[in-house]
Formats: C-alpha cells, sequence, structure tokens
C-alpha cells in the first residue's frame, strides 16, 4: 500500500467489519497509518464517534448479518472512495456453552453473524474487485475454527465455516486477481474474552490459565492480529491467497 496521509484520492480503499473494537479497531489503525481510506462497519453506534475526526474513515453502523449492511458499505466505500481493494471480515460474537444448553437461536444468531456476514460481504465487494483487477479478502476465524475446544461448538463451527468458505472462493476468484486468506488468532486481550470471563468466579485466575495454554505463556494484543491482517491485505503477500494464518502463540502447533 502506498505510504501516505489522510484522504488521497488515489490510496487504497478498505472495508473493515467489528471495527470500533479490539482487532478490528487496531487494523483500522494500521491501514490508516499506511494511508488507506476505510469504511467501518460496526453493529456499535459508537464506531461513529471513534472515527469523527477522520475524514478517511467513513462508518456504516449496521449489522453483519443484514443483506442491506454489506451494501451500505459498498456503496460507502464506491461513492465516498471510489474503490475497494480490501475487505476485513471481522465482525464476530463469541459463544461459550455446552452443546445441550445451545439453543436453535444461539446457533442461527451465531452462523448469522460469524458465518452468513461474511458470505454477505465477500459477494457485495467483488464486483468491484474484479472490475478494478484485483483485491484482498481477509477473515478472521479462530483456533477455535482449527481445533476442537470445549463448550465451542457452535463458535467453533462458525469459525470452521470460515476456513473453508475462503479456500473455496480463493479458487474461484484467483483467475480474477483477488486474493482470500484467513487469520486464525489464539486468545487476544479484547471484550470478546474479557467480558465473559469476568462472569467467571475468579476472573484474573482464569486469565491466566488461558494465557498458559498458549506456548508463548500469555495472549495476544489485537495490534498483533492487526499486523498479520495488514500483512495478508497489503502487496508484500501478492502471492499468498487461500491460506490460514494461525496468529496463536504456538497453540495449533502443539
Ligand atoms: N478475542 C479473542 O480471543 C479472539 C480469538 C480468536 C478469534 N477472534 C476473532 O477476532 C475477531 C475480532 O474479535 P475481537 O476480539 O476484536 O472482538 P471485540 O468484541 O473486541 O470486537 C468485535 C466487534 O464486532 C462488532 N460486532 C459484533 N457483532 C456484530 C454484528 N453482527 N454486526 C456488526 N458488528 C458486530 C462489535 O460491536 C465489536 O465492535 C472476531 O472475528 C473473533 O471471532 C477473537
Amino acid at each position: 500500500m502506498a505510504e501516505n496521509s489522510g484522504t488521497d484520492a488515489s490510496a487504497p480503499v478498505a472495508i473493515v467489519t467489528g471495527a470500533a473494537s479490539g482487532v478490528g479497531f487496531e487494523t483500522v489503525g494500521r491501514f490508516r497509518a499506511r494511508g488507506t481510506r476505510v469504511v467501518a462497519v460496526d453493529a456499535d453506534a459508537d464506531a461513529v464517534a471513534l472515527f469523527a475526526d477522520d475524514a478517511g474513515v467513513d462508518v456504516v453502523v449496521g449489522d453483519v448479518a443484514e443483506p442491506t449492511t454489506a451494501e451500505r458499505a459498498v456503496a460507502a466505500a464506491l461513492d465516498g472512495f471510489g474503490r475497494i481493494d480490501v475487505l476485513v471480515n471481522n465482525a464476530a460474537r463469541f459463544l461459550l456453552r455446552p452443546i445441550v444448553e445451545t439453543s436453535l437461536d444461539d446457533w442461527d444468531s451465531l452462523m448469522a453473524t460469524n458465518a452468513r456476514g461474511v458470505f454477505l460481504f465477500s459477494r457485495a465487494v467483488l464486483p468491484a474487485m474484479t472490475a478494478q483487477g484485483g483485491g484482498s479478502i481477509v477473515n478472521v476465524s479462530s483456533i477455535s475454527g482449527l481445533v476442537g475446544l470445549s463448550n465451542q461448538v457452535a463458535y467453533g463451527a462458525t469459525k470452521g465455516a470460515i476456513v473453508a468458505f475462503s479456500k473455496a472462493l480463493a479458487i474461484e476468484v484467483a483467475a480474477s486477481g483477488v486474493r482470500v486468506n484467513v487469520v486464525a488468532p489464539g486468545t487476544v486481550d479484547t471484550p470478546f474474552v474479557r467480558v465473559p470471563v469476568q462472569a467467571l468466579p475468579d476472573p484474573e485466575a482464569t486469565m491466566r490459565e488461558i494465557a498458559a495454554t498458549h506456548p508463548l505463556q500469555r495472549i495476544a494484543h489485537p495490534a498483533e492480529v492487526a499486523d498479520a491482517i495488514a500483512y495478508l491485505a497489503s502487496p508484500e503477500a501478492s502471492f499468498v491467497t487461500g491460506v490460514v494464518l494461525p496468529v496463536d502463540g504456538g497453540y495449533t502447533a502443539q
């Protein structure tokens, strides 16, 4: 990506979902540091205030599971910035629940946010990317999509779906110059983990236990995941497509 600042009309354009917190927020920061203009998508209306001072960021508030949200994000990118070079499908919700306590609504709503959203946004950006001669889609999965983790049947299924989806799409669109890759984080220090752990009897002990399951003996900072996303999105990864990159402190190497 070009090194420039602000709102240079020749700068690349990225759509980032789940941009108001954690990995998505850090990813927007990485892109902006490289001059990439961003359409930041989040269900949380606070996203508007987060990026209000940056003319290089347009905010779309909406649920990624709704088809109109992807359509609005694509319209914001094309009408506001004139192109779409990168899509980061990052928005997701977590569910830590045994299968027998997982309701049909739990399953359907998690699939809608975590998997259907990836389908809707990918489908929506491809006509513009193909017309431009290429682009890069980075989908955020999880170690839960690669290995079995207890009480994560629904969440893990959504994250495994993203891996299979991304490999199939990488092959389908390769000839049009669009690359599709996956980042699979281990535990990351964001509200995604902090909020459910806070509800447990000893949150700090639980965080220490989670950290110890990663060979590097700690959890990730969201910026470490954003760096991997930024790499896969960038021209430095121009011959990389269809890969799943664990950013997991060695978790899946065990
Ligand atoms: N935090 C972890 O330990 C961890 C581990 C592995 C993978 N991941 C993945 O990393 C990604 C980012 O997670 P995070 O830790 O930054 O989470 P986070 O909770 O800090 O941020 C997620 C953001 O997504 C938004 N969002 C949620 N549902 C949405 C919807 N339906 N429509 C639009 N926006 C929605 C939230 O408002 C929030 O701003 C997710 O895909 C998650 O599955 C996280």
